[in-house]
């Protein structure tokens, strides 16, 4: 085991499948940790802690964010990550999934995945014995609610009592996000179409681990006094035969101008991306002085690196 800060990681061996899994404080420790490493790489101080450690990334669909970061987040760790597409793993196709993840596990120190089911990052957990990330399932989106997270925390100061309103379709983002706020003190809001809510176990899980989202279908309504809006697209990655039938239901659900005024006037706009303009928010919006979505998408490197460290040190 590497010695991290003189002592072992308090996360050493654990897999990050949902952001349930961790406590509050744990949550603190990995944000806290985020802050560190970026301050470290804006001020050109290397920081190699995982030389000679390899991480292998199955990808089931495709990737911008969470390949790119992962990869340089590795790298400039002082390791190595290795991206597999669909075509190479094949997963429950060419082998089961937990063969993947016993075999994977004898030339790498940890296993990030994209999946479909949620059941198969848990089911690579299960098998493989190395940690495993959830880069993606269609139930959560862990290290993007990490980004989500130390992103409110830079911008407000503070994560407690900040009053974040999610609009949109009751998602894998929404629900990290939600149980990244109930951990956090967080307030958060889901405006949602009918029949787009999150998953009412999720939203209960939130509720046990610090406060349930409050769920609205006005979308006026679960923006008033925001600080943060967040959208994410109306159809997921797997949807896509959906998408036109959700664009007439979602359209009220647009973070536009005209919405964003519910909001408190220097509220910020976050989107997990890739965006679509003028469907799920307006180009106004996306590109407009409020919007820090890229900060968002830079702040999964520093939130997956500090996550890197402490599962591997
Ligand atoms: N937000 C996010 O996960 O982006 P990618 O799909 O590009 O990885
Ligand atoms: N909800 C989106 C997030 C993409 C990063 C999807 O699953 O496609």
């Amino acid at each position: 085991m590497q010695e991290h800060e003189g002592a072992p990681s308090p996360l050493a061996g654990r897999s990050c499948l949902t952001l349930a899994e961790f406590g509050p404080g744990e949550i603190g420790l990995i944000l806290d940790e985020a802050l560190r490493l970026k301050s470290l790489q804006k001020t050109g101080v290397p920081f190699q802690p995982l030389r000679g450690k390899t991480l292998a990334m199955i990808f089931q669909k495709p990737s911008n964010r969470t390949r790119v970061s992962f990869e340089v987040g590795m790298y400039q760790l002082g390791g190595h990550a290795l991206p597999l597409s669909p075509q190479e793993i094949q997963m429950g196709k060419r082998e089961t999934t937990s063969d993947i993840g016993k075999t994977l596990a004898r030339y790498t120190d940890a296993i990030m995945a994209r999946v479909f089911g949620h059941h198969e990052v848990e089911e690579l957990a299960e098998a493989a014995g190395v940690p495993v990330i959830n880069g993606l399932s269609d139930l959560h989106h862990p290290c993007q609610a990490l980004a989500d997270l130390l992103t409110i925390h830079e911008e407000l100061g503070s994560l407690e009592g900040a009053r974040v309103t999610y609009v949109g379709d009751g998602n894998n983002v929404a629900h990290s996000l939600a149980i990244g706020c109930a951990l956090t003190g967080a307030q958060l809001t889901i405006a949602h179409p009918e029949g787009h809510a999150p998953d009412p176990e999720i939203v209960k899980l939130a509720g046990e681990l610090g406060a349930a989202p409050t769920l609205t279908q006005d979308p006026r309504e679960g923006v008033r006094s925001a600080q943060a809006v967040y959208t994410d697209v109306w159809a997921s990655m797997g949807q896509e035969a959906e998408a036109g039938e959700r664009r007439e239901k979602f359209a009220p659900y647009q973070v536009n101008e005209e919405l964003m005024s519910y909001a408190v006037s220097e509220a910020i706009f976050l989107h997990c991306l890739p965006a679509h303009r003028d469907e799920e928010v307006s180009g106004g919006v996306m590109d407009g002085p409020r919007s820090r979505v890229f900060d968002q998408a830079e702040n999964r490197m520093h939130a997956q690196k500090a996550l890197l460290y402490l599962l591997l040190g």
